[in-house]
């Protein structure tokens, strides 16, 4: 029964995994040659990184982009911040730590200035997956023909700003034609540095990373509880397993 229910219990796991395996495929697919994507690998149990990512993104993102599903006391909780250390370190705008990560940015404001809303973020990791925002944060590259100088090779003619700039340094993109099956194609080939930036490149993918855990938690804050209970979960079936194992063991000692 109990490893009857286990098994079960596992099958539906690796379905669920084959799934998101099926559902990462053609979005890693997507953006062109692939060569410059890299997986986010990053851990939203991981308390400390997310601690930074929300740094991250109230300095560097919040200017433009709400977050206005998430509570700064909800964060105060699930961060093991104080609502003191929430105040002090992540609410810039908001009065209270009852009130969402809203902006004053009004969104016709966002419109007039960059021709198309900053869209709220705090489901954008449920929409785009982490992976996706590890590679836009890190792909963009100078384009003297956008209006912001900018373009980005996970979102081509991206209006945002390349606002990680002094940390990333500038970067210009190299492009070749070529030729697939009687069809010409421009396919990216390699990032160059320009100028350097703040951060080392692996210092500025471990910003990005953090800052895309913040955003991967804010989508989904149950991942965190659901994720300790499935280890408590299973922690259960494997200690209740033992003891089903010994009392039947111990009923049918004496029919043997
Ligand atoms: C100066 C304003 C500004 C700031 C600051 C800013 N963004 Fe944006 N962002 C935009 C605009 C404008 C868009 C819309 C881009 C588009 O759709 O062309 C956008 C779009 C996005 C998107 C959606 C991309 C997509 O594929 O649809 C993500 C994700 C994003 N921003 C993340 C961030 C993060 C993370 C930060 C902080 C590190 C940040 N942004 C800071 C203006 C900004």
């Amino acid at each position: 029964m109990v490893s009857h229910l286990l098994s079960k219990f596992l099958h539906s796991g690796l379905v669920t995994l084959a799934g998101a395996l099926a559902l990462a495929g053609p979005a890693l697919a997507a953006g062109g040659g692939g060569s410059f994507q890299q997986p986010a690998n990053n851990d939203v149990s991981n308390v400390a990184s997310l601690q930074r990512g929300a740094r991250n993104f109230v300095n560097y993102c919040q200017g433009c982009h709400s977050a206005k599903y998430v509570r700064y006391n909800q964060l105060a909780r699930d961060l093991g911040m104080t609502e003191e250390q929430v105040i002090g370190n992540l609410m810039f705008g908001a009065a209270k730590p009852t009130e969402t990560m809203d902006i004053a940015m009004r969104p016709a404001d966002g419109l007039r200035w960059f021709g198309i809303a900053p869209p709220d973020l705090s489901l954008i990791a449920r929409s785009k997956g982490a992976n996706y925002l590890y590679n836009y944060l890190r792909t963009f590259y100078v384009d003297p023909k956008r209006p912001a100088g900018v373009n980005n090779l996970m979102l081509p003619n991206s209006a945002m700003p390349h606002v990680l700039w002094d940390l990333q340094g500038l970067q210009t993109a190299v492009f070749e034609e070529e030729e697939h099956n009687g069809v010409r194609q421009v396919v990216f080939r390699k990032f160059e540095q320009v100028s350097p930036g703040k951060l080392s490149p692996g210092e500025y993918d471990e910003f990005v990373r953090d800052t895309v855990n913040f955003l991967d938690y804010i989508a989904e804050p149950m991942k965190l509880k659901r994720q300790s209970l499935g280890i408590l979960v299973i922690a259960f079936l494997l200690v209740f397993g033992i003891f089903a194992y010994l009392l039947k063991q111990e009923i049918w000692k004496d029919v043997k």
